[in-house]
């Protein structure tokens, strides 16, 4: 039987009837289309589906999207404004903290919910702090430099403040060795 559910998602009010059983990432990717959310496990390991759920980082593929009734979700595609770069996708295009780019939609959305949570960031808190999502590509090393330029000029453009709902998904345990 099918479910209705409405929330907000990248400033849009959407209002869709869905299996209960669908979990947040099928919801953006399969029926409103937002693909730029990757799965890369479906067990919420690699942090590829990652989006913003009220603020907080968290991994699609491990919750309902049911359980997102009445929230405020952004994707990547809600990053860009105005058709600017946000600071941090500008960061790892300028860092080159890409190979693939298979898990850079959930790295930057990782990085921008750790730089609002804690603005002043070593390598060694991005590493610990990003441990939930993982790329088989690049080594990291460049990541790191990115989410560091990235929380720079996420300063320098005001949208880097300390909120007390902002949390990483940092919840599955992998090293992010550079
Ligand atoms: S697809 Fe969600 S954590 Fe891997
Ligand atoms: S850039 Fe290929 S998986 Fe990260």
């Amino acid at each position: 039987m099918a479910i209705s559910i409405s929330l907000t998602v990248n400033g849009a009010p959407i209002s869709a009837s869905i299996d209960p059983g669908t979990l947040l990432v099928q919801f953006l990717r399969d029926q409103l289309r937002l693909t730029g959310t990757h799965v890369g496990c479906d067990t919420a390991q690699c942090g590829a589906c990652t989006v913003h759920l009220n603020g907080r980082a968290i991994k699609s593929c491990n919750i309902l999207a049911v359980q997102a009734e009445g929230a405020t979700v952004t994707t990547i595609e809600g990053l860009a404004q105005n058709g600017s770069l946000h600071p941090m996708q500008a960061a790892f295009k300028h860092c080159h903290g890409l190979q693939c780019g298979f898990c850079t939609p959930g790295m930057v959305m990782s990085a921008v919910s750790l730089v609002e949570r804690q603005p002043d960031l070593t390598g060694d808190d991005v590493r610990s702090q990003l441990d939930g999502n993982l790329c088989r590509c690049t080594g990291y090393h460049n990541i790191v430099k990115a989410v560091l330029e990235g929380a720079k000029g996420m300063k320098s453009a005001g949208t880097a403040s300390a909120s007390a709902d902002a949390a990483t998904t940092a919840t599955a345990a992998a090293p992010a060795t550079a």
